[in-house]
């Protein structure tokens, strides 16, 4: 018969049982202004030929296209679609634009651009597409260089960037992005976003810290919402000099 040592018993009598280790951080909610957070969510998804938040409805999604546009215009544009991620709106922006156009689609995911590169040129009917570059860039920071452009562009087209910094109640990065893409946008130009927000819960924001680079008076809001998706596109001119 086996007899328990008497020292371990005491030991074991007197020394109370070790803590776990503490947690180093407690855990977290998702970053959604973070790279890697972007950077997991697209190789999570990775075998997918494209993803589309909030709608994959191409009628919705042609309809957003449409709006880079001005109608019945045969005037070349150059527009920047940023944070394209792998939406299926990149072949319709394509297809949308006058001819001898120049779109660039961007995101700062390396995963998502490439997932949109090898879909553009397996898909792209290069007879009818306009000129494009698949650019990856944090568009907080981004600038004319890049996206290899010498000129600001006519048109930037956004949907649901903007809301990443809208839900991560990230002024600094909201504020940073507007200033960027008024820096990127022609004085002329546009810069339109879609979004499934409700559009007054951005305005706060957009006053605040796009009140001296936006003409917000000028601003647009066209519903575009269906029976299955609350869909809204603001468009906003810059401010004049
Ligand atoms: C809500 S998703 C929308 C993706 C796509 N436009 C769509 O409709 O499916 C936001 C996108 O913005 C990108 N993004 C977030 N922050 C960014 C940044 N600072 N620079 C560039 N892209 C960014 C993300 O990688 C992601 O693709």
């Amino acid at each position: 018969m086996l007899l328990p040592c008497r020292a371990l018993v005491s030991r074991a009598l007197t020394t109370p049982p070790p803590l776990p280790p503490p947690l180093s951080t407690p855990p977290q909610p998702p970053s959604w202004s973070s790279a890697n957070f972007w950077n997991s969510y697209y190789d999570r998804k990775a075998g997918a030929a494209s993803f589309d938040w909030f709608t994959d409805d191409a009628a919705l999604l042609q309809r957003i296209a449409t709006a880079t546009s001005p109608p019945n215009s045969n005037t070349p544009l150059s527009v920047l679609h940023i944070g394209a991620g792998t939406s299926s709106l990149a072949e319709l922006l394509h297809a949308s634009l006058p001819p001898n156009s120049t779109l660039v689609h961007t995101d700062f995911s390396p995963t998502a651009i490439a997932a949109l590169t090898a879909r553009l040129d397996a898909t792209l009917d290069a007879t009818l597409c306009a000129k494009h570059q698949v650019v990856q860039a944090d568009i907080r920071t981004a600038t004319l260089a890049a996206f290899n452009q010498t000129a600001p562009f006519d048109v930037i087209v956004d949907k649901g960037t903007l809301d990443v910094f809208v839900h991560a109640h990230s002024d600094p990065c909201f504020a940073q992005t507007l200033a960027t893409l008024h820096e990127l946008l022609s004085p002329t130009g546009r810069y339109i976003m879609a979004t499934n927000d409700e559009p007054e819960l951005r305005f706060d924001m957009l006053l605040k810290h796009g009140g001296n680079l936006f003409d917000l008076s000028t601003m647009t809001i066209q519903n575009l919402s269906d029976d299955d998706v609350e869909i809204s596109l603001l468009t906003l001119k810059p401010k004049a000099a």
